[in-house]
Parts: C-alpha cells; sequence; structure tokens
C-alpha cells in the first residue's frame, strides 16, 4: 500500500484518488498522526501532500523521522517538497511572492519519475503552487527539471528513491501527472494494479461493521445516487439494523419519488419508510421567496420529519450521510481564513449534533464517478446510477420567488420534457446536470391567433467534475429550438423558453 501523509492541502484527496485509479490501495493520514499510521500500515512507499504553512515557520508541519529511516521510496509534492529537503539538510526560503498557476517544467535528465511520459529537452505543462522554495538541495539530489521560476522544479535522489516536484502532479491542470503518480506507485514502489472498486466494497463492509457493532443505524435518502450507494453498501454490511428514510417533501421531480421507493423496496427489499410531506413543506413554504429563508424552512422541517421518523425506529445511534469528497471539502475552510457561505446546503452538518448520533459516511474519501463505479458494483441499475445530481431543497430552488402547486406542476412537465429532449439526443451522460427553472416573468406572446401571457422558462445545462467549478453545456441551436418549441407547445403556462449561459463562477448552478 501507500501512504499519502496530509500537510493540509486542498487536493490531498485527488493524490488518493490517482493512486486508486493506478490500481493501489492508498490510505491519507495527517502529519500529525503520520507515524503511527506509518507504522501500523507498513506502506511500501509514502506520498508528502502539500500543505498551506511554510517551513521557516517554527512549528510548522514535519515528516516522520521513521518514514526517512525505513528506506521506503518517497514522493514529495509542494509543501512535501520543502520540508523533505529541510529535514535532509537542504535549504528552504521563504518570503518569495506566492506563484500559483500554469508553468512549464523543462527535462534537463532522465528519471524513472516520468520515463516513458516526459524527454529530455522536452517542455511540458504542469500546475505550480508555492510560496516558500527550496534554494539549497540536500546531499545526493540533483535536478532533473526546472521552471523559469522553479530552479529545482524535480529534484531527485535516486539512490534513496526521493523524488519531489514542486508543482502539483495530482491535479487534471497537470495534464500528464496522473502517469508520474503511475509511474512512482507501479514502477518505482513495484506495486501491482490489483485495487479495485470490489475491494473498496469489501473493505468498507468491514469499516461498517467495526464502527456500527450491533448498533442502529438510520440514513436519509434523497433520490440521489449518493444516499443510495451509502444506504445499499450500509444494508450489505449490517442488514436489518439499517432503516432508510425517504421524506418526500413534495419538490422532487415527475417520477422520482416512485423510482427511488421502487429501488429499495422491490429491487433490493431494504425496508423503506416513505413519509409524504409534501402538504406540510408546501404549507410552510407558501409565500417565501427569498432563496436563504426557503432553504432554511426546508431543512428545518426536513430535520423535524427525520427525528419524528428515528424516533419511531427507537434509538438510532448513527446517522448514515452519502457525504462525497467535495462536500468535506466545501464545508471545511482548509485556509484558517474566515469562509463565506454562498448558500446553505443543507445534507452536511445540522442533524447529527441535534441528534447526538454519530455519522456514518462510507462515501467520504471518494468523488462522484467513483460513487458511481461502487453503486455499478453494488448492482444499482445503471439508469439510478447515472443521475444526474439532484439538490435537497428540490425544485424549491428552481421557482424563483414564491412556490405554489401550479408552478411546481408547470415546471415538472418542462423538466419532463427537456430531460427526454437530453436523452434523446444521446447527451444525458455528458452532462453533469441539466434542469428547467422556472421563471416568476411573464412575458406576451401569441398562439394561432391569442394573446399569451405566460411564464418564461430558462433552460441549464452544465459540465462539471464536482460541482464546484461549471461550465454551461453547448448545445447546437437545432436542439435548443426543439426542445423549446416542445414545452411551449405542450406545458400550459409557459410561452417562452430561454437558455442559461452562465459558468460557475461567477453564476452558481442552481438559481437561488
Ligand atoms: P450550486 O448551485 O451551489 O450547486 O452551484 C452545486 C451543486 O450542489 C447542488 N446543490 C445542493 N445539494 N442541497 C444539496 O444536497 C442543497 O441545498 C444544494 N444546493 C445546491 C446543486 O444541484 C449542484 O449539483
Amino acid at each position: 500500500s501507500i501512504l499519502i501523509i496530509d500537510f493540509g492541502s486542498q487536493v490531498t484527496q485527488l493524490i488518493a484518488r490517482r493512486v486508486r485509479e493506478a490500481g493501489v490501495y492508498c490510505e491519507i493520514h495527517p502529519f500529525q498522526s503520520a507515524a503511527e499510521a506509518f507504522a501500523k500500515l507498513k506502506p511500501k512507499g509514502v506520498i508528502f501532500s502539500g500543505g498551506p504553512a511554510s517551513v521557516c515557520d517554527a512549528g510548522s508541519p514535519r515528516a516522520p523521522q521513521a518514514v526517512f529511516d525505513s528506506g521506503v521510496p518517497i514522493l514529495a509534492i509542494c509543501y512535501g517538497q520543502q520540508t523533505l529537503a529541510a529535514q535532509q539538510g537542504g535549504k528552504v526560503e521563504g518570503g518569495h511572492a506566492r506563484e500559483f498557476g500554469r508553468a512549464d517544467v523543462e527535462i534537463k535528465a532522465a528519471s524513472p519519475l516520468f520515463a516513458g511520459v516526459w524527454e529530455v529537452g522536452g517542455r511540458y505543462p504542469v500546475w505550480m503552487s508555492h510560496g516558500d522554495r527550496v534554494t539549497e538541495l540536500p546531499p545526493g539530489f540533483v535536478v532533473v527539471g526546472t521552471s523559469e521560476n522553479a530552479p529545482f522544479a524535480i529534484a531527485v535522489d535516486e539512490g534513496r528513491r526521493y523524488y519531489t516536484t514542486m508543482f502539483h502532479p495530482e491535479v487534471v491542470h497537470t495534464p500528464d501527472g496522473a502517469k508520474l503518480l503511475q509511474n512512482f506507485v507501479h514502477k518505482i514502489v513495484g506495486l501491482k494494479s490489483d485495487w479495485t472498486m470490489a475491494a473498496y466494497r469489501r473493505e468498507m463492509i468491514d469499516k461498517i461493521r467495526r464502527q456500527v457493532g450491533d448498533g442502529k443505524v438510520i440514513c436519509g435518502l434523497s433520490g440521489g445516487v449518493d444516499s443510495a450507494v451509502a444506504a445499499v453498501l450500509i444494508h450489505e454490511a449490517i442488514g436489518e439494523q439499517l432503516t432508510c428514510v425517504f421524506v418526500d417533501h413534495g419538490l422532487m421531480r415527475a417520477g422520482e419519488a416512485e423510482q427511488v421507493v421502487g429501488l429499495f423496496r422491490d429491487h433490493y427489499n431494504i425496508p423503506l419508510v416513505h413519509v409524504d410531506a409534501a402538504d406540510l413543506f408546501l404549507g410552510a413554504l407558501a409565500g417565501v421567496s427569498d432563496p436563504e429563508t426557503k432553504r432554511k424552512t426546508i431543512g428545518k422541517l426536513f430535520i423535524e420529519v427525520f427525528e419524528a421518523e428515528a424516533k419511531k425506529v427507537g434509538g438510532a445511534e448513527f446517522l448514515a450521510q452519502g457525504t462525497l469528497y467535495p462536500d468535506v471539502i466545501e464545508s471545511v475552510s482548509f485556509s484558517g481564513g474566515p469562509s463565506v457561505t454562498i448558500k446553505s446546503h443543507h445534507n452536511v452538518g445540522g442533524l447529527p449534533e441535534r441528534m447526538h448520533m454519530a455519522l456514518v459516511e462510507p462515501l467520504r474519501e471518494l468523488f462522484k464517478d467513483e460513487v458511481r463505479a461502487l453503486g455499478r458494483e453494488l448492482g444499482l441499475p445503471e439508469a439510478f446510477v447515472g443521475r444526474h445530481p439532484f439538490p435537497g431543497p428540490g425544485l424549491a430552488i428552481r421557482v424563483p420567488g414564491d412556490i405554489t402547486r401550479d408552478k411546481l406542476d408547470i415546471l415538472r412537465k418542462a423538466d419532463t420534457i427537456y430531460l427526454d429532449e437530453i436523452r434523446k439526443a444521446g447527451l444525458y451522460d455528458k452532462i453533469w446536470q441539466a434542469f428547467a427553472v422556472l421563471l416568476p416573468v411573464r412575458t406576451v406572446g401569441v398562439m394561432g391567433d391569442y394573446r399569451t401571457y405566460d411564464h418564461v422558462c430558462a433552460l441549464r445545462a452544465v459540465t462539471s467534475v464536482d460541482g464546484m467549478t461549471a461550465d454551461f453545456f453547448p448545445f447546437d441551436m437545432g436542439f435548443l429550438g426543439r426542445a423549446a418549441t416542445r414545452i411551449i407547445n405542450e406545458v400550459n403556462g409557459i410561452n417562452r423558453v430561454v437558455y442559461d449561459v452562465t459558468s460557475k463562477p461567477p453564476g452558481t448552478i442552481e438559481w437561488e
């Protein structure tokens, strides 16, 4: 296995992801507990992550000496390079302007780190992010790659098999980075590619059993892939100790509730409590048009309904959530600075403190596409696994302004047609998320010989890797024309359709 020592970088999980993609088992441990983890895991290789600290500051993080003493190969990235240099007798200087962004690395000499990927004399794009820099290499090191501002962009000690980079090979902005990480784990450390989703599933099932013992777990299903995969996995681990609750707030898309109930009751035979709370939610939302008030109202009611159901189960000690890695990153500020709430997403936090339950989060280390792979491994139907994400507050945040049942009905119809056209065009899987928004704006139109005065419907579709940034999807005009015509012809209450061409940032994916 590989041990990844986390020095606090925002992208440490991407290192783990690349190692998993190379078919090798790895664990991330924060630098504070890395020594124990190293002793326990006995990894064949170690990767040091980047991090926000400066090695020049007193008390800044260091790697455990045992790692150096053991003789295992090390790949040290960014901050990792600096602490390795400092700990091995090199020099690091602070006070340089922080450099961030694309750079070209020029290869000066061969190394197994980039064998078969980069050639001596070539220049290749990489993603740099650093403040301090190494000014003197430790004994035994040579420079094999430089960039304009980073004379030690890649420095290695082939004898001890220490490889250090000032850039981040784990991010997509270093296009060949994944291959470098593969070289490290396969060729340098010598691990075979035998870690699969099937292995992950077994590992997680063990972990869940150890955590839960004979306790009871309650899991809220949202209709999305994440909570469904978490629930199926946990059910496989502990069977009847799990109760799933699906709170239908009346803000689902057409057919969504039926699909979830069908999947769990019929396909898996997993007991499911289906709470029809549409009246409760829509009643509380009547007249509410402020987006944050909508979210808070829904979040609060959700907790109340869920708590009531949890009581009926009779003292569940654990709450299962389908939290993914990007959710964790978005809700934790690693920089130490104050982070601004853009929207109060309610799928993380809230419940556990209030209900004094421990969290079971088997997907916490995974990215969306890995969750889908795990879902396939667990036998979830393809149509379910491939579903676009759907927000907890549902259609409430796709009806700007106040929400009525009529508006929800109109929106559901438009949304169904839009998605139908997308599927017919074979575009569903190319898009991260696509949906219709019903605007609180009416415009004048003419249909046949009549004047109309109806709602505007906005269509949105974006591509994204993790929902944190997104680009609008470049439909061709023919497609948009077809979708618009069908919506206007088939949905009473809409007489105009517009397409949203805003990316994120500056827009968000949802309209509220
Ligand atoms: P935004 O609109 O913030 O959305 O760009 C990013 C992703 O998160 C989803 N989203 C939510 N999911 N509860 C959720 O569970 C929420 O309150 C919520 N708000 C947005 C959104 O659909 C997109 O996938």
